[in-house]
């Protein structure tokens, strides 16, 4: 162990830890921020914050207790005016990164309380259980009873739910546990827990799913009860995702998403295609304008958008496929027929769908994503093949993390 050093903090990376120099090398020091002195134990190329000599005038209370202990959060510590520039920052260096010169747009901020969908980790300690989320860069669990960033009603579940874990823990290993507030209750997926088919215990978590007046309990993939169906609204649509599917984070950021899309598209589009369409974020919402063909590599997420499709007043046809769109992506001249595109990938981008959708004359593409880096790399394929980069809108989905989403619109 190296002896405590002050050091200034030059930036922060993409990550959120601030960037300082100590004899020639790097050190990443995590909760500071740019223009702080702080004392620092270096470990390698990391560095321990011990203490802030001068602070910052950007930093600010964090809203909770466990900031710095739970990995869940990486910047409450910074007022919202500099922590939305340093979240646009990110996308503006994406860009920058790959040639690409586009005005970006204000960042769509988010609020405390509004995350509506969360991952958390539990694993039992002899009799002793953990439940909440990971340390910062580590596998060890902090215990969270409480968390802001969550919807209230997600917040007060934790610590009655953390009560009926144990039932479902096998000794060894992990358990996911995914939460997901719906319009019609709470939604609990539990992975990587014990197989809770016959017996006592499956009598048991029926019991407590009871309790919890959950809406739905599924363990292993598998729907135990489903005492409600979950739905979400999408548009006119309600929405019954799969156990643990994917569906956007947090409701105010997907509705200033959806906006942003249809607004783009607009009401004179006569067809469209939706790619990587999940449950139908973007579809359900499309179609009440115009046909939609919707494209998804997830079987249960494409029966989830068929089932609200069909119970959904007054939409147009919404044709659905199952489709890997990274092995088989749909080819410019299947995009013939169709005047405006909107994709939607997961954080590894959608390089080939993307190359063909620049060889294509659909006049205007929507493209979402939750990875600036890759979401250059496919917009700089597509402005190669004559797209106008039109706007980006960084939104700030993921509050107090490094993640942001953001929405860009091209024309051709
Ligand atoms: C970021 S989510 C977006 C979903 C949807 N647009 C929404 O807003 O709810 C990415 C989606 O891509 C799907 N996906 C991942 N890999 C895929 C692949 N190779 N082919 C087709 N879909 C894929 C996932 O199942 C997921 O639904």
């Amino acid at each position: 162990m190296t002896d405590p050093v002050e050091v200034t903090i030059d930036s922060l990376g993409a990550k959120g830890d601030g960037l300082a120099h100590h004899q020639g090398k790097s050190l990443y020091i995590p909760y500071v921020l740019e223009g702080e002195t702080v004392r620092v134990s270096p470990r390698g190329e990391r560095a321990e914050l011990e203490e802030i000599v001068m602070s910052s005038p950007d930093r600010t209370e964090p809203i909770c207790p466990l900031f710095e202990r739970c990995g869940g959060c990486a910047l409450q510590h910074m007022a919202r005016a500099p922590y939305h520039g340093w979240k646009s920052a990110l996308v503006a260096d994406a860009l920058a990164s790959r040639g690409l010169d586009a005005a970006l747009e204000p960042l769509t901020g988010t609020e405390p309380g509004g995350r509506r969908r969360a991952v958390l980790a539990a694993r039992l300690i002899g009799r002793r259980l953990l439940f909440g989320y990971h340390e910062a860069k580590s596998p060890r669990i902090v215990d969270v009873n409480h968390c802001p960033v969550l919807v209230p009603e997600l917040s007060a579940l934790l610590p009655r739910l953390a009560d009926f874990l144990p039932l479902f823990m096998t000794k060894k290993g992990e358990a996911k546990v995914t939460l997901l507030a719906t319009d019609s209750g709470i939604d609990v997926s539990l992975d990587h827990v014990k197989d809770m088919r016959g017996g006592q215990d499956y009598l048991k978590a029926v019991e407590l799913a009871e309790e919890l007046d959950l809406a739905r309990l599924s363990a292993n993939g598998e729907i135990l009860l489903e005492r409600r169906p979950p739905q979400i609204s999408m548009g006119r649509a309600l929405v019954s995702p799969p156990p643990a599917a994917f569906t956007q984070a947090d409701k105010g950021a997907e509705d200033a998403m959806a906006e942003m899309v249809t607004t783009a598209i607009g009401p004179d589009a006569k067809r469209v295609i939706d790619l990587f369409c999940g449950s139908g974020t973007f579809a359900l919402r499309l179609a009440e304008n115009a046909p939609v063909w919707a494209l998804e590599g997830d079987e249960a997420a494409i029966k989830a958008l068929e089932k609200a499709w069909r119970f959904a007043p007054n939409l147009k046809g919404i044709k659905m496929e199952r489709r890997d769109l990274f092995r088989r992506p749909v080819l410019a001249m299947e995009m013939k027929k169709f005047d405006a595109l909107v994709f939607d990938p997961p954080r590894a981008g959608a390089r080939a769908q993307a190359e063909e959708i620049a060889k294509s004359d659909v006049a205007t593409v929507v493209a979402v994503s939750c990875n600036p880096g890759t979401m250059a790399r496919d917009l700089r394929i597509l402005v190669d093949g004559g797209y106008r980069l039109e706007s980006v809108t960084p939104v700030d989905q993921f509050l107090f993390s490094p993640h942001v989403e953001c929405v860009a619109v091209l024309r051709k």
